[in-house]
């Protein structure tokens, strides 16, 4: 008996997806079919997936042709399927065409024609309709968070936007946008939405005019440096029905969120201290050492550490003071010392000195260790007196690790949501307060 195996997602099954099934079954006599599960989907970065893995497998099973189904579910697991159920042939469509050729030590791989004009992707967009958000900026970070939403279904890069015209035609025909301007109105007449990437002083005027023009807003840190600034746009987007969203992405990180409640369930006990920090070591001349451009390591690295601080012991802190050592009026190394009423905290800041950026929380029972880059969470580890009871936590960190913040952006606007409790307006506006404090030079002293 001549056994063939092929795997897909097979969201909202379509044409494309029986024809696919028809084909793999005709080169043998027993159809094997993987479908992801939905675990496997979301830690290998598909977050639209629309189907749950039960109705997905009821699709496939309703086509027929397959007479075995298997839920696939991690990294690896074909080549364990592939020897397990003595496969002959393992079958995908052609858009993976190349991507599987190291299965031939195994069994034979064939590339099966797709069909044109229909994906589940396109269906997704077709029932829910596309956000069209347009780019401010045209930097580093903005180049990163157009490929990220390539992955969150319902929301397009449509447009984007830098005074200088040379700049955003680069861009759109970089990334193939339907649109490019130098006018801000003219942009924001294009779009729903505004994802903010501009330099960091322009982020409250470009945020304003967005908002006051119906568009809801996804603003890169630092969000805003005052936090009167972030109060008004905030009352302001609530008054008026708009999402307004600090793009703070490691709050919106699964393992991030799932470390938080691991926290907040008490695995560690009582939490007493929180330490955390960023570095990055920039070389002059540079944006982020211009202190006239708001540069300085509070500014570029405070809202995240903050974020963590305030994710873990809250906004109630009773005191901050802060240290820095300043070079050229930037400060090239700060640290930020947050006491409570019950916990100490203290973030450590570097864009001319070099720290290890690790985070940690300490508790009456244990503690948790994430290593640099903790911001890109992608492992922690929970550790006690009793070693024989630490436990490792692996996650796996896709792209660039926007599509979370992209797409509680999108679920927000889609869903008519207002707030976020991955990242709440109390807490973006007491991450305001404090880098405002800093800047206004409270409790501060010179190193
Ligand atoms: N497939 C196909 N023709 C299509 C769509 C999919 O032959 N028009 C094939 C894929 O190549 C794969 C299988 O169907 O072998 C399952 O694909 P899946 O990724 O689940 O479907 P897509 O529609 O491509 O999903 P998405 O848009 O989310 O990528």
């Amino acid at each position: 008996m001549k056994k063939v195996i092929t795997y897909g997602t097979f969201d909202l099954l379509h044409q494309g997806h029986v024809n696919l099934l028809k084909r793999a079954k005709e080169l043998g006599d027993y159809l094997i079919v993987g479908v992801t599960s939905d675990s496997f989907d979301k830690g290998r970065g598909k977050l639209n997936v629309r189907n749950n893995v039960i109705e997905r497998i009821e699709a496939v099973r309703q086509t027929g042709y397959a007479d075995e189904i298997i839920i696939e579910d991690y990294l690896g697991q074909k080549i364990d399927d592939i020897q397990r159920y003595d496969v002959d042939v393992f079958a995908i469509g052609s858009d993976w065409e190349g991507k599987f050729d190291y299965l031939n030590e195994f069994c034979q791989v064939v590339y099966l024609p797709r069909t044109e004009g229909i994906s589940s992707t396109m269906l997704r967009e077709e029932s829910s309709g596309v956000v069209k958000i347009g780019v401010v900026g045209t930097g580093r970070i903005a180049r990163r968070f157009v490929p990220e939403t390539y992955v969150v279904s319902g929301i397009k890069v449509s447009a984007v936007y830098n005074p200088e015209k040379g700049q955003s035609e680069d861009f759109a025909r970089e990334f193939n946008l339907q649109s490019y301007s130098a006018g801000f109105s003219d942009f924001l007449n294009e779009v729903d939405a505004v994802y903010i990437a501009s330099p960091h002083l322009t982020h409250y005027e470009y945020a304003k005019q967005a908002l006051y023009a119906g568009k809801h807003v996804l603003c890169e840190i630092p969000f805003m440096l005052s936090a009167s600034q972030a109060k008004e746009l905030y009352e302001y987007a609530e008054d008026n029905n708009l999402v307004l969203l600090e793009a703070s992405k490691t709050a919106f990180c699964p393992s991030f969120n799932h470390l938080v409640t691991l926290v907040k369930s008490g695995i560690i006990g009582e939490v007493v201290d929180v330490q955390a920090s960023l570095s990055k070591m920039v070389e002059s001349p540079t944006r982020e050492l211009d202190a006239t451009q708001a540069g300085g390591a509070m500014n570029e690295h405070a809202p995240l550490t903050l974020m963590a601080v305030i994710k873990i012991l809250g906004i109630d802190y009773t005191k901050v003071s802060f240290r820095s050592k300043v070079k050229d009026g930037a400060d090239i190394y700060t640290k930020v010392v947050l006491d409570y009423p019950h916990a100490t905290s203290s973030v450590t800041l570097g864009i001319g000195v070099k720290t290890e950026g690790n985070l940690i929380i300490s508790g009456t029972k244990g503690y948790v260790y994430v290593p640099a880059p903790w911001w890109l969470t992608s492992f922690f580890e929970v550790r006690y007196e009793d070693q024989t009871k630490n436990k490792k936590y692996f996650y796996s960190y896709d792209g660039e690790g926007l599509r979370y913040e992209i797409q509680e952006f999108t679920s927000m606007i889609v869903n008519n949501r207002r707030g976020s409790y991955k990242l709440s307006k109390k807490e973006s506006l007491a991450i305001a307060e404090i880098i405002e404090k800093y800047n206004n030079r409270e409790s501060y002293i010179e190193i």
